[in-house]
């Protein structure tokens, strides 16, 4: 299990199989002395240019598995791989949107946004025109010389995935990006999220997420956390959806509400048991 060559038969390096392989993982923390384990024998696979979705209650290990492979931290036990190598320092080909806002207040978004390119020393006009160009793509034209603390929470989060796709790397981490959006504008950004970065790039997206039927609405997959020390209980395959481009109208089919409805019953069966006997769905 620990052996690094040793990993799941689907371990493709290539441009099908799996962006993301992780094998036995265990992993815990020790602050003042008292050790904590917040994974237990993790195995999971996120295949290229899919969204695998991650739930799982709060403290379940979703936003360490993240971590894990952008390398900011290492597993006790086991194996954590990305495009067939394994990950052993802090990962350069992802990009990571960590849980909340992690933009510079110092910097105006356009310096934001052209970070990457400045750090791999693009020219001042080429990294703008390439920054105005996707700014504009998120519908924030105008805004360049706004600072973060100008712009709304929406607008925020399209300048962190704006930055992401600027950085060039084919794989996305993104922990509980809409969360603290107000249901209208969570919508927009999932549609977003759908058609602006995932059908234009074919990126690999690891999208953690509270919200089962957003796990649904955008996962091709759905690996289901335990309440921690985390391990994968269910993997759910969503595969019967069809044409997402209609996101309002997918969320009454049958099937997704399928879907959402077996993962209540693994996060939180004990309320899917008592609207059962009420007789309202969850
Ligand atoms: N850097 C850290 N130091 C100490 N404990 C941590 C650290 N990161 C996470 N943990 C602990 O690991 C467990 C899993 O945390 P986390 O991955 O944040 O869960 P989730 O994202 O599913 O809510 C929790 O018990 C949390 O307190
Ligand atoms: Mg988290």
């Amino acid at each position: 299990m620990n052996d690094p060559t040793v990993g799941p038969s689907h371990d493709g390096a290539g441009p099908s199989g799996s962006a993301v392989v992780i094998d036995g993982v265990s992993k815990q923390f020790t602050v003042h002395g008292r050790t904590s384990q917040a994974l237990v024998d993790v195995a999971l696979d996120a295949p290229r240019g899919e969204i695998t979705s991650l739930v799982g209650p709060s403290g379940c290990g979703k936003s360490t598995v993240l971590n894990l492979i952008a390398g900011t931290i290492e597993p006790e036990t086991g194996s954590v791989r990305h495009n067939g190598a394994p990950v052993v320092a802090i990962n350069h080909d992802v990009a990571y949107l960590p849980q909340g806002d992690d933009l510079f207040p110092w910097r105006t978004v356009m310096d934001n946004v052209a970070l990457p390119l400045e750090l791999r020393r693009v020219s001042r006009a080429a990294r703008h025109r390439q920054a105005r160009e996707i700014l504009a793509l998120f519908g924030l034209a105008g805004r360049e010389s706004s600072y973060p603390a100008q712009l709304s929470g929406g607008m925020r989060k399209r300048v962190q995935i704006a930055r992401a796709l600027l950085s060039g790397v084919d794989t996305l981490l993104m922990d509980e990006p809409f969360g603290a959006l107000d249901a209208q504008l969570k919508v927009r950004m999932q549609i977003d999220l759908l058609e602006r970065v995932h059908r234009q790039t074919g990126n690999t997206i690891l999208f953690v997420t509270h919200d089962l039927a957003e796990a649904v609405a955008l996962g091709d997959r759905v690996v289901v956390f335990s309440p921690g020390p985390g391990h994968v209980i269910h993997v759910e395959n969503i595969d019967d959806l069809g044409d997402r481009s209609d996101l309002l109208s997918l969320t009454e089919s049958p099937e997704f509400q399928r879907h959402v409805r077996t993962l209540w019953s693994l996060v939180a069966p004990e309320l899917v048991h008592r609207s059962a006997a009420s007789g309202a769905t969850p």
